[in-house]
């Protein structure tokens, strides 16, 4: 269904007025015009704080084209007021996954001169379909996902062109990982089923920052929530936070939510659906939709349906029931709204100045995948401090000498 441009204009307004940090940016970039005469082809989660992002590009004289980062993640009411403003959009919710790729091949034949990638499937693209960077200058990308497909891309000295690692920066992962991931993941989860937190067995499948952010989340609505990892210091890290650790197949049998946030495959899989209780909900909030085994779960089901928008029941041979949310894909878009807007004004603003830095440096930058500059993670965290009320002390002259002594290693 095609978006409403009223609903979308609104949206985008609500995110603009949400979003100061990247709001200052954009009223430099309108002055300055950094990106007179580019292109940014962007790969994103296209919705109303996308859409600031765009804009805010947009504004500062580029021709910004922008596609889907997953088929369900979409709102289309953004799309309407993307496209009224002039950036051109492909992107639809529930698009097939043939379309999705259409809109990722579109991105490339804009002929970009910046990427900004999540899930590295663009920067993916060009590396196939291409022997040299053509016009590009440099690549953002903001998911561990991407970031890790980067890497292999540099080891096998096939990377074409400077990457800007904006996942990892303090600014980013810090808070959109971890805060972001945390409130969105059971916003989308509450939306979907209207069902209670509260006294549940929540089983946290991973404990990176969108697995801490989840998981206290979760014990903050009063479950009790059980963590399982695969990495030894995560689990102890994990366990000293307070939470029970355990293997899937234990906490599978004792489980009435299991969300996957590990960035890896299969992790509930068909030994671990065979025993679960009756009614278990199923939840993925990592990257790609391939954490819970659709096949297993598909295999050994006798029927299933759409119970809920975005809820399908499978049902097993003995009568249990479990009950997938949103297909599998990222929980918080596919059934929530994203990330909250002040968290995504912290990474789209350091979006922004990575592209901006790409555009101003990209040409000289070594062909590897960078640090955000420091320098810009401290001007957002800056920037986002008076917005949210937050004051410091500045260093005083003896602690200034105290630090200098240390430094010069005296
Ligand atoms: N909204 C826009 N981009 C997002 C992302 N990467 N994760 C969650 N919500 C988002």
């Amino acid at each position: 269904m095609p978006g409403d441009l009223h609903r979308g204009r609104q949206k985008v307004s609500w995110a603009e007025t949400h979003m100061p940090v990247l709001g200052g940016i954009r009223r430099r970039f309108e002055v300055e015009r950094p990106f007179k005469g580019l292109t940014v082809s962007m790969v994103l989660h296209v919705e109303s704080k996308t859409a600031a992002l765009a804009l805010a590009v947009q504004a500062g004289g580029a021709d910004v084209r922008l596609a889907a980062g997953n088929p369900l993640s979409t709102d289309d009411d953004s799309v309407a007021a993307l496209t009224e403003a002039g950036v051109e959009t492909h992107a639809v919710k529930g698009e097939t996954v043939a379309e999705y790729r259409t809109g990722v091949e579109a991105m490339l034949e804009a002929d970009p001169d910046v990427i900004v990638d999540d899930g590295a499937d663009l920067v993916a693209l060009v590396h196939t379909r291409r022997h040299d960077r053509g016009r590009v200058r440099g690549s953002t990308e903001e998911t561990t996902t991407g970031v890790t497909r980067l890497r292999a891309l540099e080891k096998a000295g096939k990377l074409l062109f400077p990457a800007i690692d904006v996942n990892d920066a303090p600014m980013k992962h810090l808070f959109d990982n971890r805060y972001g991931t945390g409130q969105s993941t059971v916003d989308g989860i509450v939306a979907a089923t209207n069902l209670l937190i509260a006294g549940k067995v929540c089983v946290v499948a991973g404990y990176g920052w969108c697995g801490k952010g989840v998981a206290s989340r979760l014990k903050g609505l009063g479950a009790d929530v059980v963590v399982t990892e695969i990495d030894p210091i995560a689990a102890l890290e994990a366990r000293m936070d307070g939470f029970r650790v355990m293997p899937m197949l234990d906490a599978a049998r004792i489980a009435d939510l299991i969300v996957t946030v590990t960035g890896s495959v299969g992790v509930v899989r068909e030994p671990h659906f065979k025993v679960l209780k009756d009614g278990c909900l199923l939840a993925n909030a990592g990257h790609f939709d391939v954490e819970i085994s659709r096949p297993d779960l598909e295999g050994i089901s006798v029927s299933r349906s759409v119970v809920r928008p975005q809820v399908e029941e499978y049902r097993f041979a003995d009568g249990r029931r479990a009950y997938l949310i949103g297909d599998g894909r990222l929980v918080n878009l596919a059934a929530g709204q994203g990330h909250p807007v002040e968290i995504m004004d912290l990474s789209f603003a350091l979006q922004a100045l990575s592209v901006e830095h790409l555009a101003r440096h990209g040409l000289s930058m070594d062909r590897k995948v960078h640090p955000v500059p420091t320098e810009l993670d401290l001007a957002v965290a800056k920037a986002a401090m008076s917005p949210m009320g937050v004051r410091i002390d500045d260093r005083t002259e003896a602690q200034a000498r105290y630090a200098a002594s240390w430094e010069g290693g005296t």
